[in-house]
């Protein structure tokens, strides 16, 4: 492969690869990083988070008059990677208590923060109404009569007479092409009213006390590729009448492997959700999440070993701990020796974790891989992080920021430490003599 090169769009922007064929991210060159932070290790360039934003806020900034950007923090939930998209005037969205306690601690101003959630607890509602969240997104009957009570009780504060921001969810009945386990907009979900109740669920919110029905709100699924379903489902909001706000959730879809179609772009994304919607005025808001962190972040990894069993199986320091993906959903990901892309050995990329079915790579083409080789996977910036775990008491990595050439560890590794430090001491043993 051609060296001083860029690389394809599934790598973060500014990737290329240097004069000696070794990969850079935001100008940092992967084998060092390796050296220095360790494998496996998240890589981020910062610059390509920032442009991404930058293309949303832009987009939406020319396409409407009010319309907001709001993270889906579980994308990437990682303070540095909050505070990022706070700062270029972002919202945010939180899922539970904790997503709200991390967009708070980046920064994110309360009244931009939208909670969701089809399980909140009576603690989450409570905080939200503490930090006064901007918009809480009402899933359930039961949460509108708990949230109503929890504000009658006198937990909302003053709120003024309006009350609390709220929006119904409506499950609009719309079935994108993407994994059935990431599909949220089909009628049988566990998410939202569906098109049925959600009239008598506006009716509710409207007599309840200290609820102010904002608007509605939907999220169909993830990693999607059309246009259309999210055009249907603008549609299906719109005939549920007017409202000052609408919110169309996330979903765009983005390339996780070279000469895949190219995902549309977040400007071809606004427009047709714009268009579809056909509303010049009120408030309309998106909950991007993997389209703004997916690209931006590689996964490095160092080969332990390598061995010919029917297949050539590669194993890596990492693996469903770092990037639960593939086990989860079958997802497939690129795999290149960070300083020898562009090899033709066929390999199962397989993980460090005591199961079958722990492999990154099924299909990997490699460039003769030998322990030692740092081994680099393209798009892990969404939902890796997030979904990190310690199977097999695998601390979990660290995520390192990289721009113009100088790199920062903004999370740092889990320690061995870290895996008992929520243990309690064992209960002190009294022996007979000593028990007096
Ligand atoms: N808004 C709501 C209400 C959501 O539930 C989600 C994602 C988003 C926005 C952001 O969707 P995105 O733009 O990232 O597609 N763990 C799965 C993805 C689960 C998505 C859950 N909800 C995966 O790794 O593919």
């Amino acid at each position: 492969m051609a060296t001083g090169t860029s690389l394809s769009a599934v790598f973060p922007l500014g990737s290329r690869l240097n004069e000696r064929g070794v990969l850079e991210i935001g100008g940092c060159d992967a084998i060092e990083l390796a050296r220095t932070f360790g494998t496996p290790a998240y890589v981020v360039a910062e610059d390509d988070l920032t442009a991404r934003a930058r293309a949303f806020t832009g987009a939406a900034r020319q396409l409407h008059p009010d319309m907001q950007v709001v993270y889906a923090s579980k994308a990437f939930p990682c303070t540095a990677v909050l505070a990022l998209f706070a700062r270029e005037g972002l919202w945010c969205d939180a899922a539970s208590g904790g997503e709200l306690h991390l967009a708070l601690a980046a920064g994110f101003a309360p009244e931009r923060i939208v909670l969701h959630g089809n399980a909140k607890s009576e603690a989450e509602l409570r905080m939200a109404l503490r930090h006064r969240v901007g918009l809480i997104v009402l899933d359930n009957f039961d949460e509108i009569d708990r949230l109503s009570g929890l504000i009658a009780e006198g937990d909302g504060g003053d709120r003024g007479a309006g009350g609390q921001p709220v929006l119904v969810r409506v499950n609009p009945d719309v079935r994108g092409e993407t994994h059935e386990k990431i599909s949220t907009g089909q009628a049988d979900s566990k998410f939202g009213f569906s098109m049925d109740q959600a009239g008598e669920a506006i009716e509710r919110v409207r007599a309840a006390a200290g609820l102010s029905l904002e608007g509605l709100h939907a999220h169909i699924g993830s990693q999607l590729l059309e246009l259309e379903p999210f055009r249907r489902a603008c549609r299906q909001l719109a005939a549920l009448g007017e409202f000052p706000v609408l919110d169309i959730g996330g979903g765009l879809g983005v390339s996780y492997l070279e000469g895949q179609p190219a995902p549309p772009s977040a400007e071809e994304y606004l427009t047709a959700i714009v268009a579809a919607l056909d509303r010049p005025g009120g408030r309309l808001l998106v909950e991007p999440g993997r389209s703004l962190t997916a690209n931006a972040g590689v996964t490095l990894y160092t080969v332990e070993s390598v061995k010919q069993n029917v297949s050539r199986w590669v194993a890596v320091d990492g693996g469903m701990s770092d990037n639960l993906r593939p086990m989860l959903y079958g997802a497939g990901y690129e795999a290149h020796v960070a300083d020898r892309f562009g090899g033709a050995t066929e390999c199962v990329l397989a993980g460090k974790h005591c199961e079958s079915g722990d492999v990154i790579v099924r299909d990997a083409l490699l460039d003769d891989p030998r322990p030692g080789d740092v081994i680099v996977t393209p798009a892990t910036g969404a939902y890796g992080f997030a979904m990190a775990n310690n199977y097999n008491g695998v601390p979990r990595p660290p995520v390192v920021f990289c721009a113009e050439g100088r790199a920062r560890e903004v999370v740092r590794r889990e320690s061995f430490e870290d895996l008992t430090a929520r243990d309690q001491p064992a209960p002190v043993q009294h022996d007979a003599q000593g028990g007096g």
